[in-house]
């Protein structure tokens, strides 16, 4: 029951948190897919679910025997990778990653533009299943609607996978988990902030790659919401235990000393595959550097600049703990 309330106390706080009402008073020019032509939406899209949002990295099998476990080429979208108590204290059971390829009986071939939109953005699928939130659909919420149907685009172009993913086993009842009151009815009328807005863009992009999820800390199963990005939240995994960063302003515990430069080499170094294709050895990191190195420079920059904003929290983590 803890870890419930953890769950739907998460969602209430990214709502709260997020800033990205409903108002439509940007003066920002909505995309026009008439336009904009199929593969600029496309290349949106790509790089939306390849490098910022984690669509391609929870949807795709990881190597985890080379550095940040980077996607193993031809499972992408397939599905299949597994999170479990196990893994994360803060899950009640074990769930799979669907198979998001167009293959038409065993991934979403067969669903409409809006059958997607639904599920990614409402957490129920084409069957009328809901979804568990580990499925980042309450940040999705919040997104520009230009964004999710470019990701949508995107989803039509991948290779078809025939993989049949084992259904979930839950501790608790779905309905109890499902964050509802925290939903909008629809992103109609979500704004993209301009990308000139260096802090809010940040915050759109931190939402949408979801790193608040990793990097705050579950205690007794429930997220500490007064350690926003504090991290210490430990991924249990198969060869090694790891925590996450503290990524607040402190000086001390945190990233506050950190100068732009630096924050951007801790992840365009893995833009080249010789950063992570080695066999390395007992550590590793569950933080999928190959997949957001591909982020832009400016949207990196971003990133940091917003989180220079948020509030500096004093926590000292041992990344590597015994
Ligand atoms: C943290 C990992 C994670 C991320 C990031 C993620 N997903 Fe998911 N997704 C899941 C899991 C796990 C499920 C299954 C949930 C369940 O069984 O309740 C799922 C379910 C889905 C479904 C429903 C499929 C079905 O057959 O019911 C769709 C569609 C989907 N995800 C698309 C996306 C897209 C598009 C993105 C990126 C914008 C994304 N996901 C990001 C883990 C993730
Ligand atoms: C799947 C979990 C996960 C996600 C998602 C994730 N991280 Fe991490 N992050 C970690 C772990 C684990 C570490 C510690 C090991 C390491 O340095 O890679 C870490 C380390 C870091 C560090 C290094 C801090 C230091 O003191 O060395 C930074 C900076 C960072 N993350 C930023 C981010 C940002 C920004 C995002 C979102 C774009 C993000 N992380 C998403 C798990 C994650």
């Amino acid at each position: 029951m803890k870890k419930l309330i953890a769950f739907i106390a998460l969602v209430f706080f990214i709502m709260t948190a997020t800033n990205f009402t409903s108002c439509n008073n940007s003066s920002e020019p909505k995309a026009d897919n008439t336009k904009d032509s199929v593969e600029k939406v496309v290349a949106r899209g790509s790089y939306l679910a390849n490098n910022v949002a984690g669509c391609m990295d929870c949807h795709s099998k990881r190597d985890f025997t080379k550095y940040s476990g980077p996607i193993i080429p031809g499972t992408e979208g397939g599905g299949g990778e597994v999170f479990d108590h196990n893994m994360l204290d803060a899950i009640p059971g074990t769930l799979y990653a669907k198979n998001i390829t167009p293959d038409n009986e065993t991934g979403i071939g067969t669903w409409t533009d809006d059958d997607i939109l639904k599920a990614i953005t409402q957490g129920i699928n084409k069957k009328g299943d809901t979804l568990f939130p580990i499925m980042p659909y309450v940040n999705l919420n919040r997104m520009a609607k230009e964004d999710l149907l470019s990701i949508i685009a995107y989803l039509r172009t991948l290779k078809p996978i025939k993989n049949n993913v084992p259904a979930r086993q839950l501790m608790i009842p779905i309905s109890m988990a499902y964050p509802g009151p925290a939903l909008q009815a629809s992103v109609d009328n979500n704004i993209r902030p301009p990308e000139s807005d260096r802090v809010k863009y940040g915050e759109y992009l931190i939402t949408m790659a979801d790193c608040a999820t990793c990097h705050t800390q579950f205690v007794k199963g429930q997220m500490d919401f007064s350690k926003m990005y504090a991290g210490g939240n430990t991924f249990n995994l198969p060869t090694y235990k790891v925590n996450t960063a503290n990524i607040t302003p402190d000086s001390a515990t945190g990233i506050g000393t950190w100068t732009e430069e630096r924050f951007l080499n801790k992840f365009i170094p893995y833009r080249e595959e010789k950063a992570y294709n080695f066999v390395v050895g007992k550590e590793n990191t569950i933080m999928p550097l190959a997949f957001y190195a591909g982020m832009k420079d400016d949207d990196l920059k971003a990133i940091y600049a917003y989180l220079q904003t948020v509030k500096p929290i004093s926590n000292k983590v041992e990344k590597y703990p015994e």
